[in-house]
């Protein structure tokens, strides 16, 4: 469930050699629950650092990060994993699917990671392939599907453990324009829908759906400005336009808004993670996994 965000002077420092790297210097900032919060900056100006961190990818140097009212900065990795696991839905750039499972496969994968048993599973993931418009390709791998099938794939699997908050680092960067303007249909439907949203992008038009663009320089934040797209805003137009943009899922269309919170019934939390949960770092998000 959404939850407020805020980090206070969080700082991640890279030793390379001799060198220090301040990839991330005393940069804070809060979140509010169900606002979508673009990054913006010129490339080495922090942002993935700044994401990696938010998604409990790597830890800080300093600082504190809290999601609600825990406070995550200074978690073991065990614990680190659970909290990820739980809290939070990446999309990345290059999709990170996993090249031997189908897309219901990959969309499950979370879940499974929090101990929740195979039916269920597989019948979350389907309803959430239904809701991105892929109900007729659940049994593809990655490479039976387009980039932008690919990267919905990603964001039903970003969403399936009805994470607080939704980190996509550079969503539309592989797609062409067409397909770039599906997945940003779609980011406005999950923040219509009141998701918690931090989107990396070049893209002024991703930038322009959220309310806030903060960009970085130099590991620090420049500038915190909001947006005003009150004009048809992210949950009255636009959100038309976002379902006429899925094409392929007329079917579904009638789904997407209503669901809210992204889940169709079953909603129930997931068991305590513990079990099923292994050392596996990351499943859910690791990018090394597709390496
Ligand atoms: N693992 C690492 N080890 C050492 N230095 C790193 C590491 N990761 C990032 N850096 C350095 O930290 C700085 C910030 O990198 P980061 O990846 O956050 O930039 P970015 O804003 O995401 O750039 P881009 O737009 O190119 O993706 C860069 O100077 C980079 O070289
Ligand atoms: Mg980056």
């Amino acid at each position: 469930m959404p939850a407020h965000i805020s980090i206070d002077r969080l700082t991640k420092h890279y030793v390379v050699g001799h060198d220090r790297v301040v990839a991330l210097d005393n940069v804070s900032l809060s979140i509010e629950p169900g606002s979508m919060v673009a990054v913006m900056g010129p490339s080495g100006s922090g942002k993935s650092t700044l994401m990696n961190l938010l998604g409990l990818l790597d830890t800080p140097t300093s600082g504190s990060y809290r999601i609600g009212d825990a406070e995550v900065a200074g978690l073991s990795d065990a614990a680190r994993s659970r909290e990820r696991r739980e809290r939070i839905g990446f999309i990345f750039q290059s999709f990170n699917l996993l090249p031997r499972k189908s897309a219901l496969e990959n969309v499950a994968i979370p879940l499974m990671y929090a101990g929740v048993g195979r039916t269920e599973r597989l019948e979350r993931s389907a309803t959430l392939l239904r809701q991105v418009g892929l109900g007729d390709r659940m049994r593809h791998r990655p490479t039976e599907l387009s980039g932008g099938q690919q990267q919905r794939v990603a964001i039903a699997r970003a969403l399936v453990n009805e994470p607080a908050l939704i980190l996509a680092d550079e969503p539309t960067g592989n797609l062409d324009s067409q397909t770039g303007r599906e997945v940003l249909a779609m980011l406005r439907q999950m923040h219509a829908a009141g998701r918690t949203i931090v989107v990396v992008t070049h893209d002024r038009a991703v930038a322009e759906v959220a309310q806030r663009i903060v960009t970085l320089v130099d590991g620090r934040i420049v500038s915190d400005e909001l947006v005003d797209n009150t004009a048809g805003g992210p949950a009255a137009g636009h959100g038309q336009d976002a379902l006429a943009a899925w094409g392929s899922a007329s079917d579904e269309r009638s789904n997407v808004p209503a669901t809210g919170s992204g889940q169709a019934g079953d909603g129930g939390p997931a068991p305590d993670a513990g079990s099923a949960a292994d050392a596996s770092p990351a499943l859910d998000a690791s990018p090394a996994l597709d390496a």
